[in-house]
């Protein structure tokens, strides 16, 4: 027993557990046994039973359910007959119970908290602080969307029923980020909660019946790998929200392709954490001791990259040591914990494997001398010294493992920052505003944190960049994820125009002209030499396009990347390249009718209104490119937050056959307006539209590399831009989508592949095509000290 005196001495706190009784008593009620909730109803697993454990202290916490294929199968029937019902039921019905939702979980705030930390490790004070507040501010914060929905989204509609597979790293925020806007919007939802730490999902489940949530509406099923996977798999599921590993992201993007599924991956992280030598170097330490000790490190978004400016390297580092002394590694259910247990031994391994290999590939190890205890815990960690190459500064680590590097000047800070496969986070410490919001938009992440870190909240999207995954969970942006266009058409729909009876157009020049690609700024020959003839219905000649091939495609990807500072040009002035585009187009509209005429045999009227649409469709790009506006959130933080909408990048673009010009310039004119480059393959079959337009473009002053076009086989160029690590987004209209999907999964790249489109209706222009141009990166700045 220490005396006061001592005490006074060594400021040590003593020890403030929190009562894990009620908790208990849970359990214990339940028999510390559980089965599935489907249908509003306990339901009997049929699968193998596996325990619950408390990480902290290896004992068994409960006996849970592994759900079979067939007991998935009996969810999903459930939640389907729950949709159309909770559709119908309304906005502002379903505002109703998303509140109660929200209520029921202040009502047991306290419960939920120690069930988190129980089953998870992580301290009490985030769950009670953290995680649980943020889980009601998300059902009451989408209680709203619902309420608005119906006047918000008037063109809007459910997708149907949603399959979601969460991680364990916030058990039950990662649910409520997942449940509540699908359930705003109207989806009924079957959850897979992850196999170490489902119990709060299952108190989810009872106060669902307690908020007397229609029958259906939620449906929790637990279980590992293969639960998850009958879900993905799933015929009658309309979409999959996914958090989790990029391996398993990767292996559910292939299992969806081709099946028309909507998708959101959430996956890993390795954000950089940037300290500028203005920085408040003693804000930049509390802020990494948020950014990679919250949660243990396990956090997708974990400032896990620290990279400090030279001059107040040593400084920021002695600084941080010092810290890192104070930081007590504990009793998760102990008030004064920083850092509890990790969340299962194997993970505590894979931690440790990773830290072994960084000192074996030249780290200095830093962990501080206070003990840290036996068992599933592990040390707060510090790599220095490390090389932005090596494997600790390249993977995910997921555990309180920070590494840290230098840079010299802004620029290196920026290529340092992008140095990896993924973009979800990061955070930058400066106290000059200019030299941080400068680097905010040069940093390819769906998030950054203006002098502070890990900030959340349910107004805000959240999603990443690259190989961080795609779609938005909060705000406006995230709800998107959870809905469809109502005007939308199955792809079968979008007939094409039936050939002409009329005499048939034949071209009057019997000059022989062989089409170029477009590549860089020039026409170019296709590096194979080889072209391939186009022919009028009745089999007339009418000219030669190039045969493009990998080389085409990978010359054209080169010089898109090369236009990169097209995404700074101002939006002012990218339109006005597009209405210099629309003018030059509009002056040799007659020409272009007889060409597509002569290769399409289309009749002239139809003809006549697509080029009418393709003129009128350029001006609407070029109308766009300067008020495809962000927002400013208002989270609950003096400050804001911009959702800025930034270009995806490179996007490589495969068009149908279908209204040859038309359908091409409803896909490349708006990407462009964005800020995008893009790479485009015309219709195969009439691609000398396209390659007229050359000369359009060559007239309107658009830089070299912004639009590139190679003619050639549809499917096989398509592949090449799928599988290119250069092209961040794929749109692609023909048969093999599937195949399209499948090679995009391999660095993530968002796709878009619809089989068609009415390329004369509504779906063909606007706000949906301009999202999907786009991605939302939101900026957070906080006001002030
Ligand atoms: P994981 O990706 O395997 O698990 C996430 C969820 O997916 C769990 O519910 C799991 O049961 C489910 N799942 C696993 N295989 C599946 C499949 N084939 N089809 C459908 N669902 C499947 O992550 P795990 O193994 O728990 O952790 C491994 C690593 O993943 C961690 O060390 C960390 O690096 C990373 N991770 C990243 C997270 C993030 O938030 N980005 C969260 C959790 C882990």
């Amino acid at each position: 027993m220490s005396s006061v005196a001592q005490i006074l001495e060594t400021m040590e706190y003593g020890p403030a557990p929190e009562s894990d009784a009620p908790a208990q008593a849970w359990l214990d009620g339940k028999g510390c046994s559980f089965e599935l909730f489907v249908g509003g109803e306990w339901a009997k697993g049929h699968g193998a039973r596996f325990d619950s454990i408390n990480p902290a202290t290896g004992k068994k916490l409960a006996s849970l359910a592994e759900a079979t294929a067939a007991d998935v199968d009996a969810a999903v029937k459930a939640a389907r007959a729950a949709q159309p019902g909770w559709a119908k039921l309304g906005g502002h019905a379903r505002a109703k119970h998303l509140y109660a939702l929200a209520r029921l979980v202040q009502k047991h705030s306290r419960l939920f908290a120690v069930l988190e930390t129980l089953d998870n490790g992580k301290p009490i004070r985030e769950t009670r602080d953290i995680d649980i507040p943020l889980v009601a501010r998300h059902f009451y914060h989408h209680a709203g969307w619902a309420q608005l929905l119906d006047s918000e989204f008037p063109e809007s509609a459910p997708l149907g029923v949603v399959g979601q597979v969460i991680p364990w790293n916030f058990p039950l925020l990662m649910l409520a980020w997942k449940i509540a806007p699908a359930i705003a919007c109207g989806n009924t939802v079957v959850l897979k909660p992850a196999e170490d730490t489902s119990l709060t999902a299952l108190l989810f489940a009872q106060i669902c019946g307690e908020a007397k949530l229609p029958k259906g509406v939620v449906n929790i099923v637990t279980g590992a790998g293969e639960t998850g996977r009958a879900i993905v798999e799933h015929a009658d599921i309309d979409k999959i929200a996914f958090t989790g590993s990029t391996e398993v992201g990767r292996a559910i993007r292939l299992a969806t392709a081709g099946t028309g599924k909507k998708l959101t991956l959430e996956l890993g992280g390795k954000s950089p954490f940037v300290v500028f030598e203005d920085a408040d170097l003693d804000a930049a330490v509390e802020g990494a001791v948020d950014a990679i000790w919250f949660n243990q490190g396990q956090v997708c978004c974990a400032g896990s990259r620290l990279l400090v400016q030279e001059s107040v390297a040593e400084r920021f580092l002695a600084k941080l040591r010092t810290r890192m002394e104070a930081l007590r590694v504990g009793d998760p259910l102990d008030k004064v914990t920083d850092i509890g247990a990790i969340v299962s031994p194997k993970q505590r391994e894979q931690i440790a494997a990773k830290v072994k290999k960084g000192v074996a590939e030249g780290a200095t190890l830093f962990q501080p001398k206070a003990a840290c205890p036996e068992g599933c815990f592990y040390p707060p960690t510090l790599l220095s010294d490390v090389e932005p190459a090596s494997t600790v500064a390249q993977e995910e680590i997921f555990g309180p493992v920070l590494v840290s590097m230098t840079f010299r000047t802004p620029t290196e800070a920026a290529a340092l920052a992008n140095n990896t496969r993924y973009g979800l986070a990061a955070s930058i410490w400066s106290e000059d505003i200019n030299v941080a919001l400068d680097l905010a938009p040069k940093i390819k992440a769906g998030v950054v944190w203006v002098n502070c870190t890990n900030q959340f909240d349910a107004s805000a999207g959240f999603g990443g960049y690259k190989e961080s995954g795609f779609g938005r969970e909060g705000g406006r942006e995230g709800l998107f994820e959870y809905l469809k266009e109502k005007a939308a058409k199955a792809p079968a729909a979008a007939a094409a125009p039936k050939p002409s009876s009329e005499p048939q157009l034949e071209q009057t020049d019997a000059i022989d002209r062989t089409a170029k690609l477009f590549i860089g700024g020039k026409q170019a020959r296709p590096d194979g030499g080889y072209s391939r003839a186009i022919v009028s219905p009745s089999g007339t000649l009418v000219g030669h396009a190039g045969e493009g091939n990998r080389k085409d495609i990978r010359n054209a990807v080169e010089a898109a990347v090369k236009a990169e500072s097209w995404a700074n040009t101002t939006g002012h002035a990218r339109a006005q390249i597009l209405y210099y585009c629309a003018e030059n187009l509009s002056a040799r509209v007659p020409e272009f009718i007889a060409r597509i005429r002569v290769m399409t045999g289309l009749p002239k009227g139809v003809v006549t209104k697509g080029m009418d649409l393709c003129v009128r469709r350029l001006f609407t790009a070029a109308a766009w490119a300067d008020k495809f506006d962000g927002a400013v959130h208002n989270p609950p933080l003096r400050g804001v937050v911009l959702a800025m909408n930034e270009p995806q990048g490179v996007i490589g673009i495969v068009c149908p056959d279908e209204a040859p010009l038309l359908a091409f310039t409803s896909l490349w004119a708006p990407a462009v307006a964005m800020g995008n480059r893009v790479v485009v393959v015309p219709s195969e079959k009439y691609p000398l539209a396209a390659t007229d337009f050359y000369q359009v473009l060559e007239t309107s002053d658009m830089p070299a590399g912004v639009a590139n076009i190679v003619t050639g086989p549809r499917d096989s160029l398509g592949q090449t831009l799928a599988e290119h690590h250069g092209v961040d987004a794929i749109w692609y209209f023909g048969a093999n989508g599937k195949k399209i999907e499948q090679a995009s999964a391999d660095d993530l790249k968002k796709t878009w592949a619809p089989g068609n489109l009415d390329w004369f209706g509504p779906d063909a222009e606007g706000r949906a095509i301009l999202r999907r141009a786009t991605q939302v990166k939101n900026v957070w700045i906080p006001y002030g000290a």
